[in-house]
């Protein structure tokens, strides 16, 4: 296995205390010796708060069934006064936001002056509505500014927002209001992507039906199409925010009041509002995006994410405004209007610091070289990637074709629940191995056990745990800690289980194996294969569904789904059905949702108390039919036969 040393051209003139490996060791060893001592000095250097904290940790995974876990208990802030108006004094006219549009070209740029008062504006026309601290704000918009803008306007009055992807369907958007208890909903009339519109206003619309908590709805326009306006209800956002004053106080508030829900899907069918707060959020975004991308004065940063995932809210708006940084949003998709977008996108930007998912450069390089090659990307500097494991042929394309070699990639491993970077490479610092997310940031201390909870040292490979708390994680699922407990914590007490296998090897790189739970990651998007379950069987024809992931060649991971028909119902037309399931995942979950590959089978592997072998069901579409193990304890082994005769492939 190669291993790639940090590029001269990446290791030269970093500023940072981590730039090489020796100091990264040093700082790692710093941490873990005294975190509490670390981190408060760290937060109270990094971040502004109005009052410093003097108190690190708060309450412990052996504590967490009592009550949630706190840093900085004792500290007040306000996280935009770190991500926008601390700059004011000596980056005003800096680019802030750097915005792509759909239709190539189209672009925009915001100095941080510019975003303050956009904020402001928009922080006074919530207040004008009613809206204020504590209360729950969805934002359902498209990759414009303005959900920035409205993200931290929600922020700025100490309201919670919680950002819904906009390709999830009414329904979603629907039980994310309910689950929340939202007052207020923030969108636009269409989304543009790919050069098509989403009609993001008309699903907001039909997820409120009914839903009377919810009295503003704030509207965003984007095109010059119609849309329905409720009286009373809705407002737009040009009548509005625009006459608001620049001028908005922050509202102060204690550490851990909540910054933002984010819903995030996990083994049951209802999806859990994770809550992060703002004081151990904002440091922990601030130091990872700071220190992982070794992020210089002048770098023009691209994460080309979604705001409506973590990676959005995490390393394009908070993380990069935290740090001054000048941070692009990109509207549109990789391939529009042709596959080498990104790569124009970075010559005509100059683009220095670059962040994608592996599904894209799975796609892209599919494309052929000649998308990229074309193009001047000499600014380029460091490129990373999240979201799901990458394969070592698109790591080496990635390092290759895109980054001529000249560059360093950051893997970087974690999770909506881990408010921001945990395992990934120091970009000046750490050498790299294709496929690994290689060390630990500082103040990660991450675990291999066993399934019987065995510690295991060396290299090994096992269930990835984090040992001791860090600041950025959630902390607790919104009005639901039990379940935030029991996720995380009951399956080895005292430690935090990811749900992800890893192995370590013998210089104690990692190496993410995907998860061991019932979560699958379809191009970087997570979904619970419960979710597909729970939709599917409001078909008259699925009596039962069975939903594993399977490797893809692109999507990293592909949906295989087990039907077992109702009586009186056939796969005649096959293609009528299917067309009809998909049908009922878009309006349940969302446009993103698809089934790759259906198989019909006469039941599920069951065991003699009715519990679904779901190990079976996955290795057969895995194509590992031969892998099955131990299947004595299956109530009937004869299902095990027609599942196999029947397998599907993409081939
Ligand atoms: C997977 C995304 C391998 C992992 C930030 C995790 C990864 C899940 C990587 C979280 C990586 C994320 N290598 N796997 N570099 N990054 N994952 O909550 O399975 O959308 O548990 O957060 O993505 O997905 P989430």
């Amino acid at each position: 296995m190669t291993t790639y040393e940090v590029p001269a051209r990446v290791r030269e003139g970093s500023p940072n205390p981590m730039a090489t490996l020796e100091g990264y060791e040093a700082l790692y060893g710093e941490v873990s010796s005294d975190p509490d001592a670390f981190w408060v000095a760290e937060t109270t250097r990094r971040i502004a708060w109005a009052k410093p904290p003097t108190q690190g940790l708060g309450g412990g995974f052996d504590q967490i069934a009592d009550a949630p876990l706190t840093w900085f208990a004792d500290g007040q802030l306000n996280a935009t006064v770190s991500c926008i108006d601390r700059h004011l004094a000596t980056r005003a006219d800096k680019t802030a936001i750097l915005w792509e549009a759909d239709h190539p070209g189209e672009d925009t740029s915001w100095s941080f002056a510019e975003l303050a008062a956009q904020v402001n504006r928009c922080a006074n026309a919530l207040k004008a509505r009613g809206i204020g601290k504590g209360d729950r704000v969805l934002i359902y918009m498209g990759m414009v500014p303005q959900a920035a803008v409205a993200m931290l306007a929600c922020a700025r009055i100490g309201a919670i927002h919680s950002v819904v992807f906009g390709g999830f369907s009414a329904d979603s958007l629907r039980s994310r209001a309910v689950d929340c208890k939202a007052t207020a909903v923030i969108t636009q009339d269409f989304g543009m992507r790919g050069g098509k519109r989403i009609e993001l206003k008309r699903v907001a619309d039909q997820a409120l039906v009914g839903i009377d908590e919810v009295h503003t709805v704030l509207v965003y326009q984007r095109t010059q199409d119609a849309v329905e306006m409720e009286d009373g209800r809705d407002v737009w956002w040009h009548d509005l925010v625009d006459g608001q004053s620049d001028e908005c106080a922050p509202e102060i508030v204690d550490a851990e009041h909540p910054l933002f829900i984010l819903y995030t899907s996990g083994s049951t069918g209802k999806p859990k509002g994770q809550v992060h707060t703002h004081g151990g959020y904002i440091t922990w975004t601030s130091f990872t995006h700071q220190h992982v991308f070794d992020l210089r004065e002048d770098d023009v940063y691209a994460c080309v994410a979604d705001v409506g995932w973590i990676t959005g809210h995490s390393y394009i708006v908070y993380g990069p405004l935290a740090n001054g940084a000048t941070t692009l949003m990109f509207e549109s998709i990789p391939t529009y209007p042709d596959a080498g977008r990104y790569w124009d996108l970075v010559e005509r930007h100059k683009v220095t610091i670059f962040y994608t998912a592996p599904t894209a450069i799975r796609a892209l390089a599919a494309c052929g070289d000649e998308f990229v090659t074309r193009r001047d990307l000499s600014s380029l500097r460091v490129l990373g990637t999240v979201g799901e494991p990458i394969n070592p042929d698109a790591w080496e394309w990635y390092h290759r074709v895109v980054g001529e070699g000249r560059c360093n990639i950051v893997d970087t491993w974690w999770q909506t629940e881990t408010g921001g970077i945990c395992i990934s490479p120091i970009a000046p610092a750490t050498p790299t191995k294709p496929g690994s997310a290689t060390l630990p940031v500082p103040g990660i201390e991450p675990v291999l056990r066993d399934a019987e909870g065995v510690v295991l040292d060396g290299a090994a490979e096992g269930l990835l745990c984090i040992r001791r708390p860090w600041p950025g994680m959630s902390r607790t699922i919104w009005g639901d800690h039990e379940r935030y407990v029991d996720t995380y914590f009951s399956m080895f007490p005292g430690a935090y289980f990811t749900g992800d296998g890893c192995r370590r090897d013998a210089d104690g790189y990692h190496w993410i194996t995907g998860r061991v739970d019932d979560v699958i990651n379809v191009s970087g998007h997570r979904m619970g294969t419960a979710e597909f379950e729970s939709a599917l069987v409001h078909h008259d024809a699925v009596a039962e569904a069975g939903v594993v992931g399977f490797p893809h060649p692109i999507k990293g991971q592909g949906v295989y789904c087990y039907l077992v028909l109702s009586e009186g119902h056939d796969m005649d037309d096959r293609g009528e059905l299917e067309r009809e399931l998909q049908g009922i995942l878009r309006n349940h979950i969302g446009a993103h949702a698809r089934v790759d590959l259906y198989q019909v089978v006469p039941g599920l592997p069951k065991t003699r108390s009715g519990k679904v072998m779901r190990r079976i069901l996955r290795k057969v579409a895995e194509g590992q039919p031969e892998a099955l193990g131990d299947i004595s304890t299956l109530a009937d082994p004869g299902v095990v036969e027609a599942i196999k005769a029947g397998a599907r492939s993409l081939a």
